[in-house]
């Protein structure tokens, strides 16, 4: 089983380090001329208009982004209108900004460079206001294309090993990568950005799934290839990363699904020419699962025997941990989600000041109470530990700490202001430094690719960057301002340690207060 061959991670990973000497030799400039269009266009295929209209059931953000996931009922089939707005919140265009020579068209999540190279399809049986088929969503038109007629859902089912969500769900969503358009700027480095910019979606879809009722749950155990097929992937150019079961029918039939023929629908050019990085395409092969006996066995691993998280990785001393004081359900800001994700947008610069020890709590809290996927139980420690680098909260010492997710408590690790170490961990930015607080994902790789393979690194790269996208998302719900960054990776394990020796970073986050709307207010 290619999965369980664990050389195939670390020569990826550690070959896509940035570190102080490999960003100086790196010749790679930006071929302005070349950039790919930032859209998957299907040139013949007729536009489905999505309902425009966004409603809001006036779910607090903070409440729809602590849901771990909203409570099945008998029978949940999300309407057409409910289905436009999820994926409106999720990967729908927010803002437009115009530059010399165009117009970038921001996003609902963010997204490294805003590149936007993941894309969405939707596999579903018959909706009260859709009939049963594939379809590809186009941002550009805020429109879907039928790519297959029929109900094809028992493919997604069989190739996810009959996980019980998606072989129940009237709708499944597939998350898939054209790496072409983000590997234009960041190389081979871009099989990470696959799960970044997948995962800060993922955030937002589960946000915007809590308030409509609808269950959501993240499955990344299948057969790679019967959903590259499904979905006519160039699998050297692109990827499935993610399925996310929307709803649930238990009383609808699993039917036989029609055969998979070949697709042969013409896209439109992304660019003039494009680049191959083989090292992509190896990645996700080398973590693919080939049948539907090794998808089962896979999610059912046997769990670790030392849990995963920080906790377990210190003899941390109780006198030095610091308990969260996240604000109450009566206390949090009304604002609703659909009103967070539409005013979203990545702080460009911070200002320097306090925040208070409430909002990072209330952060921090309501960011970590599980994502519901197939490879990890709600109540399982998590994959990935979170490392804070704190410059300027209120009542909080300036200094290192490791949060401590069970107890919802934060141990100091060394006090002192690092603004200066944090700009260069982030790659020599001035975000990392200007912020209030920067939050490091890390994880113990060896473990978790002994118990998962392979696929262990897309689980911890999506995991880091699903909470990521919520703690974004919880910032922005307190009127706080945060960015997605990159950073030089063993500079940063070494930074935390010896707390964090081992381990590998999957994530970094900023936040804190964004001086555009600091400027704005005064
Ligand atoms: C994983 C991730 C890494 C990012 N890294 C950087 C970075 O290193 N420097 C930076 O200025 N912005 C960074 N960003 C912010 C993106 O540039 C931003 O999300 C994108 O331009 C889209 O804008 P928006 O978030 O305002 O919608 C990052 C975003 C993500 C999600």
């Amino acid at each position: 089983m290619k999965n369980r061959d664990l050389q195939a991670t670390w020569a990826y990973h550690n070959g896509t380090k940035h570190s102080y000497e490999s960003i100086r030799a790196n010749r790679h400039y930006l071929d302005w001329d070349n950039q790919p269009i930032p859209f998957k266009i299907y040139s013949a295929l007729e536009p489905i208009p999505l309902p425009q209209q966004l409603s809001s059931p006036r779910m607090t953000a903070l409440e729809a982004i602590a849901t771990a996931a909203a409570a099945k009922t008998d029978e949940d089939v999300p309407t057409l209108q409910s289905l436009a707005e999820m994926l409106y919140l999720s990967a729908g265009i927010t803002r437009r900004r115009p530059y010399p020579g165009g117009e970038i068209l921001f996003r609902a999540a963010a997204c490294t460079g805003a590149l936007y190279h993941i894309d969405l399809y939707l596999v579903c049986g018959d909706l009260p206001d859709l009939p049963a088929g594939v379809y590809h969503f186009g941002p550009h038109d805020f429109a879907l294309r039928r790519l297959r007629a029929g109900d094809y859902r028992n493919v997604l089912s069989q190739a996810s090993g009959r996980e019980p969500a998606i072989a129940n769900a009237p709708v499944i969503i597939v998350c898939a990568s054209t790496y072409w358009r983000n590997a234009w700027k960041y190389q081979s480095r871009a099989y990470r950005h696959c799960y970044w910019d997948n995962g800060t979606i993922l955030a937002n879809l589960l946000a915007a799934a809590a308030p409509r009722r609808t269950p959501a749950r993240i499955v990344i155990g299948f057969i790679d290839d019967a959903v590259s097929r499904l979905l006519s992937l160039d699998v050297n150019r692109e990827g499935a990363l993610s399925l996310v079961a929307l709803g649930h029918a238990p009383s609808q039939r699993n039917e036989p699904a029609p055969a998979v023929e070949p697709l042969a629908f013409e896209t439109e050019p992304l660019s003039k020419s494009e680049v191959d990085y083989p090292a992509i395409p190896a990645m996700h092969e080398a973590s693919s699962l080939e049948s539907e006996a090794e998808v089962v066995s896979w999610r059912h691993e046997v769990p670790a025997i030392v849990p995963f998280g920080a906790a377990s990785s210190s003899s941390s001393s109780k006198s030095r941990l610091i308990p969260l004081d996240p604000l109450g359900d009566e206390e949090i800001p009304r604002d609703t989600i659909e009103a967070v994700i539409q005013r979203r947008g990545s702080t460009r610069q911070f200002t320097r000041e306090s925040i208070s020890f409430k909002e990072l709590s209330t952060l921090l809290d309501r960011g970590t109470r599980g994502i519901p996927t197939d490879f990890l139980q709600l109540d399982e420690a998590p994959l990935n530990d979170l490392y804070l680098i704190v410059h300027a909260v209120d009542d909080l010492s300036p200094g290192s700490y490791v949060f401590h997710r069970e107890s919802r408590a934060l141990e100091l690790l060394k006090e002192g202001d690092f603004r200066r170490e944090a700009g260069y961990l982030g790659l020599g930015q001035e975000i990392p430094a200007d912020c209030s607080v920067d939050v490091f994902f890390l994880a113990d790789l060896d473990r978790i690719l002994a118990r998962f393979g392979n696929r262990g690194y897309r689980a911890a790269q999506l995991e880091a960057s699903v909470v990521a996208g919520k703690l974004y998302l919880a910032a922005y719900a307190q009127r706080l301002g945060a960015s997605g960054l990159t950073f030089f990776d063993d500079d940063v394990t070494d930074f935390f340690s010896p707390h964090a020796s081992g381990k590998s970073v999957m994530f970094l986050l900023a936040l804190g207060k964004s001086a555009r709307r600091a400027a704005r207010v005064s």
